[in-house]
């Protein structure tokens, strides 16, 4: 037998134990696990002696703004930031240009990513209300990984590019959906058995808010907050909440941010319905109080919160209301970055980082090796229905796997990410626990920091399709 790659020496981690073993690794899947050495040649062999192997780790939620915000960030930046953080597959958010909003789009994004993607990629599609509602079958047909909603979003007329700050009488746009709208396109996604995810804020509260906070002249965080509190999270999350209910959806709420969100989030779940959630570094580390010395390099939206609301989401990992964490990543210019609180467009890089966060948390001791491996790889890949060829070491599983130096110390440095624009309010963070070598379809991209592979070789995800309705195809 000549092996692709043989790795030797390693203690596996699933999400219900860890062992010893060595991988084999044939046609870009693992063909063997075992105590022996297997005969046979490799074309490439890893010594994994004092190194964890996880299931390549999945990052959910990544803007990589190809096209449409180039300058900030592009799909081969974006993946090769993901290698460097031990991430595999990256799934790319749809509000690109062109948006992922129908066949023609995804198509042409696809072909697009796929030249440029140093790891695997699966592609959200956006629900723009009336505007793409029959475009959604064709979507799931294509291989989607679920659809996202940028709930109280207006759309731009022309290119149907997303309106951030949207003010009524704005020109040339087409106003957020009004909630029969977004009832009809929960009933759409309900059909085809994959997840409709929303970006839940409630922009006409938010609205209101910022035109009063900012008429009594206030420019701080705190009265960031007042602007935009948890509230219109929890408003939107309650409505979601209640059309899910009603139409049979399956519902996930991205980027949890506050404690009451989780309340309605885990009464819904009790009560049996699907619905899950994410949140993401930024609201597990940092609270209202650090932005005292990070300023606006941690605006994001949601804002982060209250150290209660961090405790919270704590406690929702541990507990299961949480099921995954990603990382939002969303560049933009370091100048637009250094803006204030008002004028600083939200998001920052995420997708290198996330990894080293979540593992420094193993050397802290709140988390266990085994729920890094199911909040980043297990969790995420069977929700979004690419389990067991992702998410797990097996035989016959794809062979994406990330290794881990569990006593690698590192500092995050901003000027060091892989990304376009490098900004993060992560900058100067020490941690201990390191990705070092991200094998991607069995073959090593980034070791010890460094991205091997000169050439893109990642793949397009698409997810099993489990939805009831027959397209007539
Ligand atoms: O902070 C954010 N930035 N949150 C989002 O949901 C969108 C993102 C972006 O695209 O910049």
């Amino acid at each position: 037998m000549k092996w692709d790659h043989v790795i030797l020496n390693g203690q596996i981690v699933t999400e219900d134990e860890t062992y010893p073993g060595n991988i084999y690794i044939k046609d870009g899947k693992i063909t063997a696990i075992t105590n022996e050495q297997l005969e046979g040649e490799a074309n490439e062999t890893t010594d994994a002696t004092g190194l964890y192997i996880l299931p390549g780790l999945i990052d959910t939620h990544v803007h990589s703004r190809d096209g449409g915000a180039t300058h900030k960030e592009d799909f081969r930046h974006s993946t090769q930031a993901a290698a460097a953080g031990g991430i595999t597959t990256i799934f790319e958010m749809p509000n690109t240009y062109p948006p992922i909003s129908n066949k023609e789009n995804f198509e042409r994004q696809s072909a697009n990513f796929l030249s440029k993607a140093f790891v695997n990629f699966g592609i959200w599609g956006i629900c723009l209300g009336d505007l793409n509602i029959d475009d959604l079958k064709d979507l799931d047909k294509l291989g989607v990984i679920g659809f996202k909603y940028f709930w109280g979003y207006a759309v731009n007329k022309e290119n149907y590019q997303l309106v951030y700050n949207y003010e009524e009488g704005m020109e040339n746009v087409i106003p957020p959906c009004d909630d029969g709208e977004v009832y009809r396109m929960f009933e759409e996604v309900a059909k085809t058995g994959k997840i409709i995810a929303i970006h839940a804020e409630n922009s006409e509260l938010i609205n209101h808010l910022t035109k009063r906070v900012k008429a009594e002249g206030g420019n701080s965080y705190e009265d960031a907050l007042r602007a935009r509190p948890a509230l219109a999270e929890e408003l939107t999350i309650g409505t979601g909440i209640a059309l899910a209910k009603e139409t049979g959806a399956h519902l996930h709420i991205l980027h949890v941010s506050s404690g009451g969100s989780l309340d309605q989030i885990a009464l819904a779940q009790e009560e049996g319905y699907p619905i899950t959630a994410e949140t993401c570094p930024h609201y597990l580390f940092l609270t209202n109080e650090d932005f005292e010395t990070k300023g606006s390099m941690m605006k994001v939206y949601p804002l982060v919160k209250y150290q209660d609301d961090q405790n919270r989401l704590w406690d929702a990992i541990e507990d299961g209301t949480i099921s995954l964490v990603c990382s939002d990543h969303a560049p933009h210019t370091l100048a637009e970055k250094q803006m204030d609180i008002w004028n600083a467009p939200a998001g920052m890089c995420g997708v290198e980082a996330l990894a080293p966060l979540m593992l420094n948390e193993v050397s802290e001791g709140r988390l266990g090796l085994q729920d890094i491996v199911s909040l980043l790889s297990t969790n995420p890949a069977k929700l979004y229905g690419i389990y067991p060829l992702k998410g797990s070491i097996m035989a016959g599983a794809d062979a994406d796997l990330t290794l881990v130096d569990m006593e690698k110390e590192h500092i995050i440095r901003m000027e060091e990410l892989h990304s376009k624009s490098k900004v993060t309010a992560f900058d100067g963070t020490r941690v201990k626990g390191m990705p070092v070598r991200t094998i991607v379809n069995g073959v090593t991209v980034m070791a010890n920091g460094k991205i091997l592979s000169s050439e893109p070789t990642g793949q397009l995800v698409t997810p099993e399709r489990k939805g009831d309705v027959n397209y007539n195809e």
